[in-house]
């Protein structure tokens, strides 16, 4: 946890609760953070959940990596300290989106479960849940994929510290949700997680 560098803050609650506009969306907001290897299909499945959200007339947003780092972690490169801070900037944003009462979908490599712990450790400070998911493949078959030939760039030497090659993934170990993208169609994991959203009862407001 960083230290804080203002002094003088002073917290500001509004005069609007979350409650109130989760109720004007009829919906819970959420974050779903989706962690897994480069080409685990973390992307794809966090367009399409999206997608198939708004169809059903549900507020949803997504935050993603590669996008993620052409703005707001655009000064960030994929140390082990870079990679933290990007994971705590993320968790941060996607708590004040799904404090706004948005199903917030969070697609991050984040390769350390200790960052992972302490954005869920502040979802759940804040009462927001916290739906940590495991987009799950073999390294071969991520490998295999190579949507953006990065892996084969790592494996020539030209890409130095890339998950999974020369860099540590930490799998989740007690993820909310796994989705195996070996076994699954997009689609199928798409229906297990609207799934899980409704039985969490996430797609309704919470009862007053
Ligand atoms: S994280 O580790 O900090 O969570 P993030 O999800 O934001 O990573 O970004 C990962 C994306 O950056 C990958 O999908 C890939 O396109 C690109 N990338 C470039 N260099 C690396 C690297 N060394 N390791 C992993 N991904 C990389």
């Amino acid at each position: 946890m960083q230290e804080h560098k203002a002094t003088n803050i002073r917290w500001h609650a509004g005069e609007v609760t979350r409650a109130q506009r989760e109720a004007l969306l009829g919906q819970r907001g959420c974050t779903i953070w989706m962690t897994g290897y480069s080409a685990s299909g973390k992307s794809t499945i966090a367009a399409a959940l999206e997608r198939e959200l708004l169809q059903r007339g549900h507020h949803a947003y997504r935050l993603d990596g590669d996008n993620i780092r052409h703005g707001l972690s655009r000064d960030l490169g994929f140390s082990a300290e870079d990679r933290a801070e990007n994971i705590r900037r993320i968790g941060e944003v996607a708590k004040l989106f799904a404090d706004a009462g948005i199903i917030t979908i969070a697609s991050f490599i984040s390769p350390y479960r200790a960052d992972r712990e302490s954005v869920r450790a502040s979802h759940a400070e804040a009462s927001i849940p916290f739906l940590e998911t495991f987009i799950s493949c073999p390294i071969e078959v991520a490998e295999r994929r190579d949507p953006k030939g990065l892996y084969r760039k790592a494996r020539a030497g030209e890409l130095k510290g890339f998950t999974g090659i020369d860099d540590p993934y930490e799998a989740p170990l007690n993820p909310e949700m796994e989705l195996k993208t070996d076994e699954l169609t997009v689609g199928e994991s798409v229906g297990l997680i609207l799934a899980r959203l409704q039985e969490d009862g996430l797609l309704h407001p919470a009862q007053q």
